[in-house]
C-alpha cells in the first residue's frame, strides 16, 4: 500500500494531507449547508454585502421579500432594494456605520426604513445591521423584517382614534347647540308667558270685587305657584346651558356657576380669575365652562370636601384652570367605572383644543385638576 492510497486505517490516513484536505472540505461544505439551512429557515430577510455594498448572501426570506432569486441577487448593489430617493442617504448610513466603533445596531432606532420590491412596491422595514471583518475584507449583514402589517395597523388605529375623536366633538357640539336652543326657549317662551300670567294674577288680585274671599285665597296660591314655576324654569334653563355664557361671556357664567354650586352643596367655593375681562373664542368658553362644571360636580358628588377653589389665569398664551378641593381624594390611575364618563369627556374636550389635563390626587389628600389650554393657535383641529 502506498502513502497516497486511501486506507481504512484512521491512524494512517490522518497523516495523508490530500485525504485530510478532502475531509476538511467535506466538513466545511456540511457546515456551510447547515448555516444556509439556518439562514433559509429564518423568518427575517438576511442580506450580506461586501465593502462595495454588493450582495454576497441572500436568504430565502430575502427572496420572498424582494422578489429576486438568490442567483439573481448575488452581485447586485444593496441600493437595488432601496427606493431611489433614499439610496445616497442609505449608502452613507451603511458606510458611516462601518466606520463607527459599534459592530451592530438597529438601522433606524424608533423609525422604520423603506424597502423596494422587484415590482416597484415600497414597503416599511425594521432593519438591524452588523459588520464583520474577515482578513482585509469587510462585510455588512442586514436583517430585515417587513412591518407593513404593523405600520398599517398603527395607521388604522391612529385614523380610527382621530375619527372617534371628531365624532365625539361633533356629538358634543350638537348636544351643546341643542341644550342652548332648549334653554333659550324655556327662558324666552315659557319664562315670558309665566311672567305675563303672574302679572295678570297680580292685577286680578288688586282688582278683585269685594265679597269673594275664596277667590283671593286661590289667586294667592296661583301667584305663589307661578313664582315657583318661573324660578324652576330659570333653573332648568341655566342647568342646561347658562344663557349668560352666550350673552354676557365666560367670567359672569363662571361666577354664577361657582356661586350656585356652593349654595346648593354647602361647600365653600371660591373663584379667582386674574383677568376679569377675559374673553375667549366660543369653543374655548364652552370648554372652560364645562370643565369647571364637571370638576365642581365631581367635588360635590365624590369629594366630601369643605372647600373648593377654582383658579383661572392666562399667561404667555396659555389659559390655566386649576380646580382644587380638600376632600377625600382618590387614585386617578384606578380603572374607570364603565358608567363614568365625566373625566373622560373632560380629557377629550381638552385634547380637542390641544391642551393637557393633569389630575393629582391620593386618598386623604384632596384632589387637584389642572388644565392648560393654548390660546394662540387656538381652534379645533
Ligand atoms: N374631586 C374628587 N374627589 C374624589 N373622587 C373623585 C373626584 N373626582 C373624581 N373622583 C373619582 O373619580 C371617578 C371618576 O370620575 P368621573 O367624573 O369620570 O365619573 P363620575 O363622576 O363617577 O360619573 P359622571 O361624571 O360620568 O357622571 C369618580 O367616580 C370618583 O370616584
Ligand atoms: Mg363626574
Amino acid at each position: 500500500m502506498t502513502a497516497n492510497e486511501p486506507s481504512g486505517d484512521p491512524g494512517e490516513s490522518a497523516m495523508d494531507p490530500i485525504a485530510e484536505r478532502l475531509r476538511t472540505q467535506a466538513r466545511l461544505a456540511a457546515s456551510e449547508a447547515r448555516l444556509r439551512a439556518i439562514l433559509d429557515s429564518a423568518m427575517d430577510a438576511i442580506i450580506t454585502v461586501d465593502e462595495a455594498q454588493r450582495v454576497v448572501l441572500f436568504n430565502a426570506a430575502a427572496e420572498a421579500m424582494f422578489g429576486y432569486r438568490r442567483d439573481e441577487a448575488v452581485g447586485l448593489p444593496l441600493a437595488t432594494f432601496v427606493p431611489a430617493r433614499f439610496r445616497d442617504a442609505h449608502a452613507e448610513q451603511v458606510r458611516a456605520f462601518g466606520a463607527g466603533a459599534r459592530s451592530s445596531r438597529r438601522m433606524a432606532d424608533a423609525r422604520v426604513v423603506t424597502g423596494l420590491r422587484r415590482d416597484g412596491e415600497e414597503f416599511p422595514i425594521d432593519a438591524a445591521i452588523s459588520h464583520l471583518t474577515e482578513g482585509a475584507r469587510r462585510f455588512y449583514t442586514v436583517i430585515l423584517r417587513d412591518v407593513s402589517a404593523r405600520v398599517r395597523a398603527l395607521e388604522d388605529l391612529r385614523r380610527s382614534k382621530e375619527e372617534l375623536s371628531q365624532l365625539a366633538a361633533a356629538a358634543e357640539a350638537t348636544r351643546e347647540h341643542e341644550k342652548s336652543r332648549i334653554a333659550r326657549e324655556l327662558h324666552d317662551e315659557l319664562g315670558q308667558s309665566l311672567t305675563m300670567m303672574r302679572m295678570d294674577v297680580a292685577w286680578c288680585k288688586a282688582n278683585l270685587p269685594q265679597g269673594a274671599p275664596g277667590f283671593a285665597a286661590r289667586l294667592e296660591r296661583m301667584e305663589a305657584l307661578l313664582k315657583a314655576t318661573v324660578g324652576a324654569t330659570r333653573r332648568i334653563a341655566s342647568d342646561l346651558r347658562p344663557l349668560m355664557l352666550d350673552d354676557l361671556g365666560l367670567v359672569p357664567a363662571l361666577e354664577w356657576l361657582v356661586q350656585t354650586m356652593g349654595q346648593r352643596s354647602g361647600i365653600e367655593c371660591r373663584l379667582t380669575i386674574d383677568d376679569p375681562g377675559l374673553t375667549l373664542p366660543p369653543a374655548h368658553s364652552t370648554a372652560v365652562f364645562r370643565i369647571v362644571q364637571e370638576a365642581l360636580t365631581n367635588i360635590v358628588k365624590h369629594a366630601k370636601a369643605a372647600h373648593a377653589d377654582v383658579d383661572v389665569r392666562q399667561r404667555d398664551g396659555v389659559l390655566t384652570i386649576v380646580v382644587r378641593d380638600d376632600g377625600v381624594g382618590f387614585v386617578p390611575e384606578d380603572p374607570r367605572e364603565p358608567s363614568s364618563f365625566g373625566l373622560l369627556g373632560l380629557r377629550e374636550r381638552t385634547s380637542l383644543l390641544r391642551g393637557t389635563a393633569t389630575l393629582r390626587s391620593a386618598p386623604g389628600t384632596g384632589t387637584t385638576l389642572e388644565v392648560a389650554l393654548p390660546l394662540l393657535r387656538a381652534g379645533p383641529p
